[in-house]
This record gives C-alpha cells, sequence and structure tokens, in this order.
C-alpha cells in the first residue's frame, strides 16, 4: 500500500507518522510519500519521521519529495493537509475582521471565506493532478475549511472524503470519562463541520443506549471547561456542541477576548519554530510532547482508521466523516456536505440514517449551508459580488456595511492568492 501526503512538511507530520508506526496492522503501508513546496521543512520532518518509523521497527519506506505529480504517481491514497499561505496567511484571517467587530477564525465568518478562496483552486489543482496518474486514488480531505473543500472535490467528481479531528476528540475524551474503550463510544454526531452537536452518546453501537444524559449530570462542569463555555449551555441544550459553536453562542464575548491577545496564528508559528528545531536533532526518534498543544489532537488516528477502510484494510465500519447528505438531512440539498457518522467502505461513505433534527439545530445548519455554498461559488468563480453574498448569507457578519467592509479587507489581504482580484 502506498500512500502520499500532500504538505508532507507540516509540524503536525509527526503526529501522523506516529500514528501510522502504532497502527501499522490496520494500515500496513509499504511506502509512505511527504510531498512539500517546502524542501528545508520536509527534510527535517522526512528525517524524524524516518527515525519514528525505525524506532517502531515499522518497514514501510518514507520517501520526501517537492514533485507533486511524482509523489502521488500510483498511491493509494492522498492525505490533503496543506494551508496556502501558511501561518502568515492564517495571522490575517484572525486579525482583519476584528476590525468589523466579526469572529477573527480560520475556518468560521470572514476569515474562513478568505481560507476557501484561497484553498479551493489549489485543492483542485492537486486532485486533478491525482487523478491524471491514479484515477482510483482515494483523497483524504484534512485542509480547512474541510466542509467546502470536500464540496469542491466531490463536486468535481473526485473520490474524495473530509476528516476532522473534532468527532474523534470527543469519543476518546468521553470513553475517558466513562472509563470504556473508545471504539465503545458512539456518537450521534451531526451538522457541518466545525458545526456540530452531539445529540447523543451511545454505548456498544449506533443503536447502543444513550449515556449523553448520564455524562452531563456526571461530568458537566469537565465538559463545559473544554468547551471553554458555561455549563448552562450543555445543561439546557442537553447536547454536548463543539467548540467552535462557541464562535456562535459567545460571539460578542470572543470578539473582544480575540482582540486583548495574540492570534492563534502568532502562537502556532512560535510553537512550529520550536518544533522545527527540535525535528533537527538526530536524537529525536518520537513525536515531541509539545504537538499535543496543537489543535489537532488524535487525527493521526482518525486518519488511519478512514485510510484502511476506504483501502479495504481494516478500520470501523462506522467513523464521522464530510460527505455528501443524499437526504440524510431533509431540510438541506443532496450535494451539501455534512459532517456525520457513516458506514465507511471500499465504496466509499454513507451517512446513517439522523432522526428529525430539532430547528435550533436545523435552522442553524441551513443557514451556514447557504453560506457554504456561496462561498464555494466565490472560491470557484471569483469576482466582488460573490464574496460579498457569502459574507452576507453568512450569520456570523449578516449586515450589509459589515459585509461590504470585509468584502474589502479579505480581497486586499489576499490579492497574491486571488487569481481575478
Ligand atoms: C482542530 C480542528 C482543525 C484545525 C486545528 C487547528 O484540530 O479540527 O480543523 O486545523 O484544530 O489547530 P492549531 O493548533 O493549528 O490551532
Ligand atoms: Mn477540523
Amino acid at each position: 500500500m502506498k500512500l502520499a501526503v500532500v504538505g508532507g512538511g507540516s509540524t503536525y507530520t509527526p503526529e501522523l507518522i506516529d500514528g501510522f508506526a502504532r497502527l501499522r496492522d490496520t494500515l500496513p503501508i509499504e511506502e509512505l510519500v511527504l510531498v512539500d513546496p517546502a524542501a528545508d521543512r520536509l527534510e527535517l520532518v522526512g528525517g524524524l519521521a524516518r527515525r519514528i518509523f525505525a524506532k517502531q521497527g515499522h518497514p514501510g519506506r518514507i520517501v520526501t519529495t517537492s514533485d507533486l505529480d511524482a509523489g502521488v504517481a500510483d498511491a493509494d491514497a492522498v492525505l490533503l493537509q496543506l494551508r496556502v499561505g501558511g501561518q502568515a496567511a492564517r495571522n490575517q484571517d484572525e486579525t482583519w475582521p476584528l476590525e468589523c467587530g466579526c469572529i477573527g477564525q480560520e475556518t468560521t465568518g470572514a476569515g474562513g471565506l478568505a481560507k476557501a478562496m484561497r484553498t479551493v483552486p489549489v485543492v483542485l489543482d492537486i486532485a486533478e493532478r491525482v487523478r491524471r496518474t491514479n484515477p482510483n486514488a482515494w483523497i483524504i480531505d484534512f485542509t480547512n475549511p474541510v466542509g467546502i473543500v470536500t464540496r469542491a472535490l466531490l463536486q468535481a467528481g473526485h473520490k474524495a472524503v473530509g476528516l476532522c479531528n473534532v468527532a474523534i476528540g470527543f469519543q476518546r475524551k468521553f470513553a475517558r470519562l466513562l472509563d470504556v474503550t473508545p471504539a465503545e463510544v458512539h456518537l450521534d454526531h451531526v451538522g457541518l463541520n466545525h458545526l456540530t452537536w452531539e445529540l447523543g452518546v451511545r454505548l456498544g453501537g449506533p443503536d447502543g443506549e444513550n449515556v449523553l444524559p448520564k455524562l452531563l449530570a456526571e461530568h458537566g462542569d469537565a465538559i463545559a471547561d473544554d468547551l471553554r463555555m458555561p455549563r448552562a449551555v450543555t445543561d439546557r441544550l442537553g447536547v454536548v456542541p463543539s467548540y467552535y459553536l462557541r464562535y456562535f453562542y459567545a460571539h460578542d464575548a470572543v470578539v473582544r477576548e480575540l482582540g486583548t491577545k495574540p492570534s492563534r496564528a502568532s502562537e502556532v508559528a512560535a510553537m512550529e519554530r520550536e518544533l522545527l528545531a527540535m525535528y533537527g536533532d538526530p536524537a529525536l526518534d518520537e513525536k515531541p510532547a509539545l504537538l499535543a498543544k496543537r489543535g489537532g489532537a488524535f487525527y493521526s488516528e482518525a486518519a488511519v482508521d478512514l485510510a484502511s477502510s476506504l483501502l479495504g484494510s481494516g478500520g470501523s465500519a462506522v467513523q464521522v466523516v464530510n460527505t455528501y447528505n443524499k437526504g440524510t438531512l431533509p431540510f438541506l440539498p443532496d450535494d451539501a456536505v455534512i459532517e456525520v457518522q457513516a458506514r465507511v467502505d471500499g465504496t466509499g461513505a454513507t451517512p446513517l440514517a439522523v432522526p428529525a433534527l430539532d430547528p435550533l439545530y436545523a435552522g442553524l445548519i441551513a443557514n451556514v449551508t447557504a453560506y457554504e455554498d456561496l462561498a464555494l461559488e466565490a472560491a470557484l468563480r471569483g469576482g466582488r459580488d460573490r464574496v460579498f453574498k457569502a459574507l452576507l448569507a453568512h450569520p456570523l457578519i449578516g449586515q450589509f456595511e459589515y459585509a461590504e467592509a470585509l468584502t474589502d479587507k479579505l480581497i486586499a489581504h489576499n490579492r497574491e492568492h486571488l487569481a481575478w482580484a
């Protein structure tokens, strides 16, 4: 089995390598290609990756290259984990929206639109090149904003599944609180990428007993602390929102908070400098603890599970992924991309049925889906008017004056990445 990771020079990659090494029985990789245009980073990350494999006795070969076409040739699956413009562009996404009193975040609100606009054309070009060399390869997309990017890929006819670590994070957390193994915990996870709620937590399988009320009663404080939301939110709703819902449920408080502290991008950039210095040390042969301070915890395990199910080497039958709605949420178009539990096998992902949703969740999901639809139009076709309409449709923006101002800021800050601007 051959896997390629585009964006393989990311400082996150050792997390992925560690998962590949530990879970080699589930995903027997013979060749792993790390592809990245940044040759210097790639060498540092590739060196550590080889040492991790060697230490853990993984027999697979790790190849590094800046040549995308050569790197993805004959790969059975290609993982996309790139960030167009790097942390510098992310820093912009997190900063200029605040000038209009709006959230500065890389996947939510105006910053998320900017990221989608930079990213969609690049990802589509990569996917096209993958398809040219190997039309059967699966594309696993971690690249944010995952919902919009996955929809772009599926719409262009690619064999793609989108992945995020929010669900696996909850699964692991709830398993610890319940003192059971993660595999025993099934989540009634519903929504769009970075806009989800755990409506139930079931033991033993998708039809198992729902222990969410018990979890909230016994561990409500710990769960609320993690979400950085008041316990009243989970108590009143009786569900667990993802921490991205904080941008909605506590919008104004978060805007105030973001205005008083350094951006996440600047924190991450500092961590990346430290990590790269560590990776250069030939004595380091494991994933450093500092990596745990990044948001991507458990993403390697989710990736191994998904790749092994898609490639038929094992993996859980049911996983939370991003895929076409196809009637699962009847109030959305079939070609909207949703994030729910799905059966995953060699033919792809098929969402499990979801019971009728409370309007409290359905309304916001429908609204953000409409935004994502317009955002993808803007990313694919460009133009000031399309950017403006996407921003006006976003439930966290919505006001004409702000949508106008944010449109100008988005274009001004991203001109070098936007072919039409
Ligand atoms: C979580 C999200 C990812 C996001 C990451 C950011 O893992 O699910 O989509 O990329 O956080 O983490 P960072 O450490 O870069 O802030
Ligand atoms: Mn995510």
